[in-house]
C-alpha cells in the first residue's frame, strides 16, 4: 500500500470521478448545446476509451493512494456499453467504500436491476424540472419529464432508494419551477440537491446573473416548505443539508458559486480517454492512458499520480470573478468530458 496523496493546501486523495463516456442521449443547453454537438459531432473513436481492464487498473493505484469513494459519470454513462460489467469489476476491488453513479435516469427502465445486481450502491439522477415544457427545452431532445420519472422508479424498484436528484438552477429558465420539485419529491425519502449553475467548460455562455443563490433558493423554498438546515453527514460534504419541519425529509443545496467548498476538495477526476484532473474547472489533464499502453509498471504510474496530487493546488471556485468566469480566452475542460 502507497503512502496517501496529500495536495499542497493539505487535502487529501479520497475521491475519484470516473468518466466513461464522452456521449449523451441528451442536450443540455448548459452542458452539450445542440448547436454545438449536433449529428456530425465527433466523439472520441473507440481506441481512445479507456477499456474497463484500464479504468480498474487505474481505480485500483487511486485506491492505494486514498480513494475511498469512487463515482462513475459521462457524458451519459448509461450509454457505455456492458457498463454492469465495468461496476462489477469496481465493486470487487478492495479499499472502494461508496461505489456511486450519476444519471440523467432515461436508461433507467432498462438497465436499474442489472446495476443493482453488479453491487452498485448508489445513485444519482439529474432531473432539472418536472415542468414539461422547461424539461424538454432543457434536455434539447424534446424527451418528457414521465420518461424519466419512470426511471427513477425503476431505480426504486431495483432497490437504490433513497435517490439523490440533482437540479441545476438558472434564473429564467428553471428557477420557477424549484418549489414544484421539492414538493414533488418530499416525503419520498428521496433528497433533491439544487444545483447553482457553473461556469463549467466554454460552451455554454455561463454568465453571473443566470446563477441563482442558494440563499435564495433555500428560502423560496422556506417559505412553502418550511426548512432548517442540518450539519453535513460527512466533512466535505458538497450539499449543504435542509430539513423539512414537518419530518417529509430534507433537501439539499450546492453553492459552488456563492459559497464555494475548495478547502475541503478531495476529488480526482479522470477523463473518458484517460486524462486525470485536478479539479472541474482544469484547463488541462495528465494522460495516464499512453504510459499505460506503453507499459509503465504499476510503480511507475503510482509514482506519476502522486506527483499530480502532491503538485495540486487548484481552488477554482474561491477564486473566481465574475470576470475570469466570463472571460472567453481561459480554456478549461467540458462538463461531458469529466461529467460533474
Ligand atoms: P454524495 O456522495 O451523494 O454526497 O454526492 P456528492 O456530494 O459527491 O454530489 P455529486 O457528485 O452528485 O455532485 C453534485 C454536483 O455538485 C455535481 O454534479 C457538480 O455539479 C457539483 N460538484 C461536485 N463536485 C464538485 C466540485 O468538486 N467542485 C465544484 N465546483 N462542483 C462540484
Ligand atoms: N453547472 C452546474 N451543474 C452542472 N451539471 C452539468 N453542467 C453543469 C453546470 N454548468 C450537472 C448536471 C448533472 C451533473 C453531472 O452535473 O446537471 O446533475
Ligand atoms: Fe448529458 Fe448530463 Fe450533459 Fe445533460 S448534463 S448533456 S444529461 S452529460
Ligand atoms: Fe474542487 Fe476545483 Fe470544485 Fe474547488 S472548483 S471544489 S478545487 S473541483
Amino acid at each position: 500500500m502507497a503512502d496517501a496523496a496529500i495536495d499542497r493546501l493539505g487535502r487529501p486523495l479520497r475521491d475519484l470521478r470516473i468518466s466513461v463516456t464522452d456521449r449523451c442521449n441528451f442536450r443540455c443547453p448548459y452542458c452539450m448545446p445542440a448547436e454545438v454537438f449536433g449529428e456530425n459531432y465527433t466523439f472520441l473513436p473507440r481506441a481512445e476509451i479507456l477499456t474497463f481492464e484500464e479504468i480498474e487498473r487505474l481505480t485500483r493505484l487511486f485506491v492505494s493512494l486514498g480513494v475511498r469513494k469512487v463515482r462513475v459519470t459521462g457524458g451519459e454513462p448509461l450509454l457505455r456499453r456492458e457498463l454492469p460489467a465495468l461496476i462489477r469489476r469496481l465493486t470487487a476491488i478492495d479499499g472502494v467504500e461508496d461505489l456511486t453513479l450519476t444519471t440523467n435516469g432515461y436508461l433507467l427502465p432498462r438497465m436499474a436491476g442489472e446495476l443493482k445486481g453488479a453491487g452498485l450502491h448508489r445513485m444519482t439522477v439529474s432531473l432539472d424540472s418536472l415542468d414539461e415544457d422547461v424539461f424538454e427545452r432543457l434536455n434539447g431532445r424534446g424527451y418528457h419529464v414521465s420518461q424519466v420519472l419512470a426511471g427513477i422508479r425503476s431505480a426504486e424498484a431495483a432497490g437504490f432508494a433513497p435517490l439523490k436528484i440533482n437540479a441545476v438552477v438558472q434564473r429564467g429558465v428553471n428557477d420557477h419551477t424549484v418549489v414544484d420539485l421539492a414538493r414533488h419529491f418530499s416525503g419520498t425519502g428521496h433528497i433533491v440537491r439544487f444545483i447553482e449553475y457553473m461556469d463549467v467548460g466554454n460552451r455554454n455562455g455561463w454568465r453571473l446573473d443566470q446563477v441563482v443563490p442558494a440563499a435564495e433558493i433555500v428560502r423560496r423554498i422556506h417559505e412553502v416548505m418550511p426548512v432548517t438546515a442540518v450539519a453535513p453527514n460527512y466533512p466535505g460534504e458538497v450539499a449543504r443539508r435542509y430539513r423539512y419541519l414537518d419530518g417529509s425529509g430534507e433537501i439539499g443545496v450546492i453553492a459552488s458559486v456563492t459559497q464555494p467548498f475548495c478547502g475541503d476538495c478531495t476529488r480526482a477526476r479522470l477523463s473518458t480517454d484517460g486524462k486525470v484532473y485536478t479539479c472541474l474547472f482544469s484547463g488541462t489533464g495528465v494522460d495516464l492512458r499512453d504510459p499505460l499502453r506503453d507499459g509503465a509498471t504499476d510503480d511507475a504510474l503510482l509514482a506519476t499520480i502522486s506527483e499530480i496530487w502532491d503538485d495540486r493546488e487548484d481552488r477554482y471556485s474561491e477564486l473566481r470573478t465574475a470576470e475570469t468566469a466570463e472571460m472567453p480566452s481561459f480554456s478549461k475542460v467540458e462538463m461531458y468530458q469529466i461529467g460533474g
